[in-house]
């Protein structure tokens, strides 16, 4: 064997007339390993983004090259945690075979660089509005503190409309101002003014994180995740309707970077007249009695929601903390067909995306929905933020664990969206119920 594949070499080596002919073939920054990292890479790896250095020139990549190869090999990066890759989600972050094993030979054959004519143009990136200047911007009032050090940060920041009447939004964009420290931001609708009421408490503008945002959302906005491009889908038919006394709420996620840092995100919303022929609708799934004893392997919670009316889903996103381990989702058909939602096998807390389906599906009325979150609060689970590990309970600090999952969609037929809705508040003050009872237990 050995010798055989030596004798091709060597057949090889000389039918091309030499080894500098092998190395011609070897893949070169400039032709094959650029095209890749630019369109996969640098939108989050250049300066003042989320990536920790940037991947822009041949030097960038030469320097970690084989961490590059390692880490795109694992699967590391780019970042994507579902299993599910382009055939199910748009946008994923997910390399080809033959990607990867360009950049794997390219790292074999030394980096060449190759030859200047062969270089693909940097791309160029928006760095503030991506679809032109919005109608209307809103912005927290300060720039916020976010410590050098510590645990990862989550915060309200509220932003009062004031609309007189009702307006029409067609696109938003969520643009930080320091996006070294943003790791993702979601605008959450409040009808109730309890966000008002609990920024006022807090002495301003802006309220930490209680498990969630102190009160029940009307309604979420398209939020920011690092190098995410704000778009309009035409063939979505669903709207934002912002009616008066509608408060925008930012909740912020943020990742401590060693350095003590500033942000002052702003909201840019763009208008329609038309009003959307359909609202955007949500099932939220939850299960709050969290108790995990220090030393637990695949301890476990789930939540079941049966779909009261025809339902056509379009995105999906889940929620846990540190120890989470696996987050995973699937809907039974009345007919027993199963259908995957989402399954992340392996957590992290710092990739927490809205995952869009390629092409919308129909959830049909009495399909029961399965959310399951396991846990591993062992010290072999890296992201364990304690040692030796420790009773964790449900929470509102990312080190205490909470549950959550939200389909976003719209029902099939208008009018029936406020039967969906009531049956999804219901589930809410159910699952609050039974937090609240297992924590009246565990005192
Ligand atoms: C969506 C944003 C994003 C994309 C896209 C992305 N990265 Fe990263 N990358 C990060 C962040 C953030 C970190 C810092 C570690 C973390 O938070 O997970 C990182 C860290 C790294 C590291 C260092 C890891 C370490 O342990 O120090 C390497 C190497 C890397 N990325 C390479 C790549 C390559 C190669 C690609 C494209 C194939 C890529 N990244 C795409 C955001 C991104």
């Amino acid at each position: 064997m050995t010798r055989y594949f030596y004798l091709t070499l060597l057949g090889g080596l000389a039918t091309c007339g030499g080894s500098l002919h092998a190395k011609d073939n070897a893949p070169t920054f400039n032709k094959d390993v650029a095209p890749i990292l630019f369109a996969h890479c640098t939108s989050c790896h250049r300066p003042d983004e989320v990536g920790p250095f940037p991947l822009q020139t041949y030097e960038d990549a030469r320097k970690r090259g084989r961490q590059i190869a390692r880490l795109t090999q694992r699967k590391i990066m780019p970042p994507w945690k579902p299993t599910a890759g382009p055939e199910v989600f748009k946008h994923a972050r997910v390399l080809t075979e033959k990607q990867l094993a360009l950049i794997r030979d390219w790292v074999e054959a030394g980096m060449p660089e190759g030859e200047a004519k062969d270089l693909p143009p940097l791309p160029k990136f928006p760095s503030g509005w991506h679809l032109g200047k919005p109608d209307l911007i809103v912005q927290v009032a300060k720039p916020y503190k976010i410590p050098a050090e510590g645990p990862d940060i989550y915060v309200h920041f509220v932003l009062p409309l004031d609309f007189q009447q009702e307006k029409y939004v067609k696109a938003v964009q969520v643009l930080p101002s320091n996006r070294r420290v943003a790791h993702h931001g979601v605008p959450i609708l409040d009808g109730s003014g309890t966000a008002r009421r609990l920024a006022k408490k807090h002495g301003g503008d802006h309220y930490p994180n209680f498990g969630g945002p102190g009160f029940i959302p009307r309604g979420f906005l398209p939020g920011y995740a690092p190098g995410q491009m704000t778009r309009i889908d035409e063939t979505d038919p669903r709207g934002i309707t912002l009616g008066k006394g509608i408060d925008i709420v930012l909740q912020m996620h943020y990742h401590p970077t060693g350095k003590e840092e500033y942000d002052q995100p702003q909201i840019g919303l763009y208008f329609t007249d038309k009003k959307p022929e359909r609202n955007i609708a949500i099932i939220g799934m939850a299960n709050n009695d969290v108790d995990i004893p220090p030393g637990a392997r695949g301890h476990k919670r789930s939540d079941t929601f049966k779909v009261p009316v025809d339902f056509e889903v379009r995105d999906v996103w889940a929620h846990m903390h540190m120890i989470g381990k696996e987050a995973k989702a699937w809907a039974e058909l009345p007919t027993g067909k199963k259908i995957d939602l989402l399954h992340i096998p392996d957590w992290d807390f710092n990739w927490q995306d809205t995952y869009t389906f390629q092409k919308p599906f129909v959830l049909p009325k009495g399909t029961v929905i399965h959310a399951e979150w396991t846990w591993d609060n062992t010290e072999d689970n890296p992201r364990n933020p304690f040692h030796p590990p420790r009773r964790i309970i449900w929470g509102e600090g990312s080190t205490d664990e909470m549950t959550g999952l939200i389909i976003g969609g719209q029902t099939v037929r208008a009018s029936e969206e406020w039967l969906h809705w009531l049956s999804v508040l219901g589930h809410y003050l159910d699952a609050e119920r039974k937090a609240n009872e297992a924590k009246r237990k565990r005192q």
